[in-house]
């Protein structure tokens, strides 16, 4: 709360900024000397530029915002004296990682997708879905999961995923509770959007959704905290990592102990490819003792945008393709492979024990730095919309965690059949709408291949995943030789 004692040190400040006192209008707020102080002492005076206009609520906001902020640690992170590891020395000692490669997972399909049916079937299985992104590179207005993505049906990305997992409930017979990580930014609108399609089928006691934090962004120059509007500092959600810390804070934690949940499925928002609960996955990270799973695609090109994973120090972890030297993506194995193939798909299965552990351990996370364009309000109160990257923002990421683990496994998956992510603007040539909805009519078209059905010249069918998750499935409903002659919905 503000600190109401009365004194003349407001007067006399340096804050340069104030021409006047602007409290003496606002009697509640006669002189938050401490708060200046704290501006004062961190070079931050410029956050209170507006606050002769602020309503009292929005003082109070925007106070509860700058007390909260860790000064200190920002302005380690900005001068680079927080930084923990030197990635170019370390990649240098980055090894292929220990993997079931593709060829070896059909090998050992059978015995996997047993052992993770099993794990179904016995309602161990939760799913954790992140979703608190900004999704500033699609440039969407809203929460990325509202994004309308089905190739025909137009339907968002949430209404795919939901009915994914809705049907692989229902195909063992168990109610499969999804985790929904939403931030700030995305909080509101998700919970409505949901409300209001009935969360797509999925039962209101099987869907936990929970906030997660929020960090500053700062001048990239100077380390000054950017104000979003005159009350408000620009915050950003703290990126997937702080998926701990968030569970931590709402109920979703006792309800994964309550609902003697063994194993958390871990996806994003923008994978609209995402073999749900893959029961393969799930077997594999079971059989081999993992805490801590993931999915991976094999790079072609070294210089592919994506982390890599790599065994450094006898540890799997990630590397950021940021901090991967170039030289280090293009090294090859003996057989003239990549050495560091292994891209991160960020679909992971993590022990529910080794991530409530985690919990309890989430500050401990490290922060990531990315140059972004952020807006801003100006000392003189204009809207500034940068044309290039001034601010810096910092992330968590969940990837992080996997040092952490005891064990950790990585699978090889086929991308054509578990990953387009929905990243970029439409008409991009990666990872954007257009790719993603080419993508599903390619994967949904083998699959009615497979199923036996032959399809007149452009015709385009989507098949929901409540109709139909796999060629058997969609063989049962279709019958053996059918010919689809329009473009349809198969739902
Ligand atoms: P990305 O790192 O691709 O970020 O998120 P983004 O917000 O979707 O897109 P850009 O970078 O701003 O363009 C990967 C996944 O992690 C989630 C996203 O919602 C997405 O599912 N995420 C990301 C969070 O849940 N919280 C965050 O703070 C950041």
């Amino acid at each position: 709360m503000l600190n109401i004692r009365r004194s003349n040190t407001f007067q006399h400040s340096a804050l340069g900024i104030l021409h006047f006192d602007p409290f003496r209008q606002a009697p509640r707020y006669m002189n938050p000397t401490d708060l200046i102080e704290l501006v004062e002492k961190h070079g931050q005076q410029h956050l209170l530029a507006h606050w002769s206009k602020l309503s009292p609520a929005e003082r109070e906001s925007l106070e509860e915002q700058i007390r909260a902020v860790d000064f200190e640690q920002l302005e380690k992170l900005r001068t680079g004296e927080s930084k923990t590891v030197d990635w170019s020395e370390t990649a240098a000692r980055a090894k292929s990682p220990p993997a079931v490669r593709l060829q070896d997972a059909a090998k050992h399909a059978k015995e996997a997708i047993a052992a993770g049916e099993q794990a179904l079937k016995a309602g161990q299985v939760g799913a954790v879905l992140v979703a608190g992104g900004q999704g500033t590179r699609l440039g969407f207005d809203h929460p990325k999961g509202m994004y309308p993505i089905g190739p025909v049906s137009n339907c968002p990305l949430f209404q795919i995923l939901f009915e994914k997992l809705i049907a692989v409930g229902r195909r063992y017979g168990v109610r499969i509770p999804l985790f929904l990580m939403t931030s700030p930014a995305t909080h509101d609108e998700t919970v409505a959007f949901l409300a209001e399609h009935g969360r797509f089928g999925l039962p209101e006691e099987d869907l936990v959704v929970f906030c997660q934090g929020t960090m500053p962004a700062v001048d990239r120059a100077t380390g000054k905290l950017l104000l979003a509007e005159p009350g408000a500092l620009a915050l950003s959600p703290d990126g997937h990592g702080g998926l701990p810390a968030a569970l931590a804070r709402s109920p979703a934690a006792s309800i994964i102990r309550e609902r003697g949940l063994v194993h958390l499925f871990y996806f994003q928002v923008d994978n609209a490819l995402v073999t749900m609960c893959d029961p393969a996955f799930l077997g594999h990270h079971i059989l081999s003792g993992s805490e801590a799973s993931t999915q991976v695609v094999a790079k072609q090109d070294p210089a592919e945008r994506v982390g890599v994973l790599a065994e450094i120090d006898g540890k799997t972890q990630i590397i950021e393709y940021s901090d991967l030297p170039a030289a280090d993506a293009a090294r090859k194995s003996a057989d003239g492979s990549l050495e560091l193939w292994a891209g991160n798909i960020a679909v992971h299965v993590f022990d529910a024990d080794f991530m409530l552990r985690m919990t309890a351990e989430a500050g401990g996370l490290p922060f990531h730095i990315a140059q972004k364009k952020v807006p801003y309000v100006d000392e003189a109160g204009k809207l500034v919309e940068p044309k290039e990257p001034n601010a810096l923002k910092f992330e968590k990421f969940i990837f992080d965690l996997l040092p952490a683990a005891r064990k950790t496994l990585v699978v090889e998956v086929d991308p054509a059949e578990a990953f387009a992510p929905v990243k970029n603007a439409p008409g991009s040539k990666t990872d954007s709408p257009d790719t993603v909805r080419a993508a599903i009519l390619a994967q949904h078209a083998r699959m009615l291949r497979e199923a036996g059905t032959s399809l007149a010249d452009g015709v385009e069918i989507e098949i929901s995943p409540l109709f139909a998750l796999d060629a058997v499935e969609l063989a049962a409903k279709l019958g053996q030789g059918a010919h689809l002659t329009k473009t349809a919905v198969l739902k």
